[in-house]
């Protein structure tokens, strides 16, 4: 039998039903009985369980742009808080790629993470593939402290390594009609057993989206390390995003296309439940999840609940960029 022992910074949810309880209950009455008499569901179980794992996965050790690491630091972006211990931040995650618990540091180890390929494609100059070393050897790298702010009303704050979306944005060249963004993250059902036929048809590959002012905002952050290092493979290595105002799950892990489009991308949780999660997912502490509040949040590796803030803190840089009176569905 599993027995898990509750880690010291784990307080019970009570604010927030875990998506991912939620939604497996959900997937099962909605098509479990198929999946049961298919015998799918067993070996699925099986990977969604990996609970305990006592073992710490950091950086890659076989990263090839280790030695890029740390980062300068810009000090434009600061912090009120303390930066949350990187034991948590690489033992608390959300891959559902790998399995649906926090748990899924183990699985995704099995992401080969070289050679990996960037491709650049639709309303574009010219479309193009590019090695990862080669894009970062192409950018400005920096670090920035950011807050991150999941749905599930957790919080941390990280001091991630990459460079502006803005620059990435000018390095595809986008024609001057592409109006969003879409980004969408690698598939691998072999490698990353949750996006194996059987795991309650979610539409893989992840796919997530911004308009092209939101992606040229200053703050619109590429991730390829944290903490001073390489980004450990379940935090999204070797490419992620950070979009600090905004929920966590537009924060698309393990990138590997970006499509420039004058339509709107649908957004994987906006795909699977769209009354509850939205293209826009702007933090606002007024407009509660249809199944909880949004007015505070557990700030892991402390013991604290705060107030949550409209923007994440961030609405000086960011509320320009939506309508005065946006309504509720900017905010979900
Ligand atoms: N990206 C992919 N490809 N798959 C995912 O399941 N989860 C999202 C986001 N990016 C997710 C993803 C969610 S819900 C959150 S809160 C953040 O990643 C979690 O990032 P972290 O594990 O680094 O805290």
């Amino acid at each position: 039998m599993l027995v898990r022992r509750r880690k010291s910074w784990e307080v019970p949810e009570r604010h927030a039903t875990p998506e991912s309880v939620f939604l497996d209950r959900r997937a099962l009455l909605a098509g479990g009985a198929g999946l049961l008499a298919a015998g799918a569901m067993a070996p699925h179980a099986r990977a969604f369980s990996l609970f305990g794992s006592s073992k710490v996965y950091g950086p890659p050790a076989d990263d090839p742009s280790t030695g890029l690491y740390p980062f300068r630091r810009n000090d434009a972006y600061k912090l009120d808080r303390d930066v949350t211990p990187e034991g948590f931040n690489y033992t608390y995650n959300n891959y559902y790629e790998f399995g649906s618990s926090k748990e899924i540091s183990e699985p995704a180890q099995a992401l080969k993470i070289r050679p990996w390929t960037v491709t650049f494609d639709g309303m574009v100059e010219a479309e193009r593939v590019v090695d990862i070393d080669t894009l970062l050897a192409a950018m400005p790298l920096e670090e920035r402290l950011y807050r991150h702010r999941c749905v599930e009303a957790w919080s941390m704050t990280v001091p991630w390594s990459g460079f502006a979306l803005a620059e990435l944005v000018k390095y595809a060249k986008p024609l001057s009609g592409a109006k969003y963004v879409r980004m969408e993250t690698f598939m691998d059902p072999k490698v990353a057993r949750g996006q194996s036929t059987g795991s309650f048809g979610y539409p893989w590959p992840y796919v997530e989206g911004l308009t092209i002012e939101e992606a040229t905002n200053d703050l619109a952050f590429m991730v390829t390390g944290a903490y001073g290092k390489p980004l450990p493979k379940q935090m999204g290595s070797p490419l992620r995003l950070a979009t600090p105002w905004k929920y966590g799950f537009k924060s698309i892990k393990g990138i590997v296309k970006f499509t420039f489009t004058d339509e709107r991308p649908v957004s994987f949780w906006e795909d699977i439940l769209p009354r509850e999660y939205g293209f826009w997912a702007n933090v606002n502490p007024e407009v509660p999840h249809p199944r909880w509040s949004q007015a505070e949040e557990r700030v892991l590796g402390t013991r604290e609940k705060v107030p949550t803030l409209p923007f994440n803190g961030y609405g000086e840089q960011v509320a320009g960029l939506y309508p005065k009176d946006a309504g509720r569905e900017f905010f979900m």
